[in-house]
């Protein structure tokens, strides 16, 4: 993982550097270490310091974050590096409690970052953290509710000496050996104090309160595209679901929605949809294509990849380019 400082370099006394850290602990959340590291990679080759990050433009870091998800993150990246430039001179606050105040920066980041970058002994509980509290210690209490409970039973375990390296160790050990399914109880290090090994109930565990089922909302894609191959793209709202990212005009998204083409046209709809799940819901896009008029106003695009749109948006590209 190349936010990770070696263990030679470690015991030579190198610490790793707060802003990769941080970096990389908000690309982590809810995305595995496998789609991360590239898009890591980019980012730290674009912009290797937070003075970097900070002076980017807003689209360019939306661009290069396009197909990671919860695009909140994102937003709130950038506003993060520009506190830390604007307030505290470039330096990221050294303490669990300092770093919470700034945007962005919820209670597993802030103890991520102190424990890994400044070796502060937080306590670091992400998702992989409490599925392997709620088995060594054979908890039956229903995820949201058991938090405190793992919460408590990881700071019980977390220690003075390299509280980075052993958090990390607990997070990789949730992501390769103590997985969801299937866990590897025959090659764990955890296996003789593990409590729900010992009680045959480690597969249960952790329970979780059942989820509402997803609704299914619908909505209209409009691909329009000039008679010189330029693509009409809107950078969308600055709040909200995609906010600040680039997307095709449409509808509403909902059980309804009401056609909102961006001009009067020959609309044609194509035969697919476009399928995509979001946190809240599930979405089915109707996909319509027009040749657009000669000297239409809008956000025009000569050149389009796809890798500067979200996920959703790319699947509907990618449906028009298939067409
Ligand atoms: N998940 C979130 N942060 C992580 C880290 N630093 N190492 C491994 N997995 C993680």
């Amino acid at each position: 993982m190349p936010w990770r400082v070696m263990p030679a370099d470690k015991l030579a006394g190198v610490r790793p550097d707060p802003y990769r850290v941080w970096l990389s602990e908000v690309m982590l959340q809810q995305t595995t270490v496998a789609a991360v590291t590239a898009y890591f990679n980019r980012f730290t080759a674009r912009w290797p310091t937070v003075n970097d990050l900070a002076s980017a433009a807003d689209a360019d870091v939306m661009a290069e974050w396009a197909g990671l998800g919860y695009y909140a993150r994102a937003r709130n990246l950038l506003k993060c590096a520009r506190a830390v430039v604007a307030d505290h001179d470039g330096a990221f606050p050294d303490t669990r409690d300092g770093l919470l105040i700034l945007p962005g920066i919820g209670p597993y980041t802030a103890a991520a970052i102190a424990s890994i970058a400044y070796n502060e002994p937080a306590v670091v509980v992400d998702g992989n953290v409490e599925r392997v509290m709620s088995r060594l210690f054979d908890i039956h209490t229903p995820l949201p509710a058991a938090k405190p409970e793992l919460t408590e039973r990881a700071a019980t375990l977390t220690p003075a000496l390299r509280p980075g390296d052993h958090a990390q160790a607990v997070m990789d050990l949730g992501a390769t050996i103590c997985t969801p399914r299937n866990p590897a109880c025959g090659i764990c290090p955890l296996r003789d104090p593990c409590q729900a090994r010992a009680a045959g109930t480690m597969t249960e565990l952790p329970k979780k309160t059942p989820k509402k089922p997803k609704p299914i909302r619908h909505g209209i894609a409009y691909v329009a595209r000039r008679a010189d191959g330029a693509w009409l793209l809107e950078t969308r709202p600055p709040k909200g679901l995609l906010g600040g990212m680039l997307g095709w005009p449409g509808s509403d998204w909902s059980d309804d929605p009401t056609p909102n083409p961006p001009f009067e046209g020959n609309w044609v709809t194509l035969n697919a949809e476009a399928l995509h799940t979001f946190t809240h819901f599930h979405l089915r896009l109707r996909v319509m294509v027009a040749q657009a008029p000669d000297g239409l106003e809008g956000e025009w695009h000569g050149q389009v990849d796809g890798s500067d749109l979200p996920t959703v948006m790319r699947k509907v590209f990618d449906l028009v380019r298939e067409d």
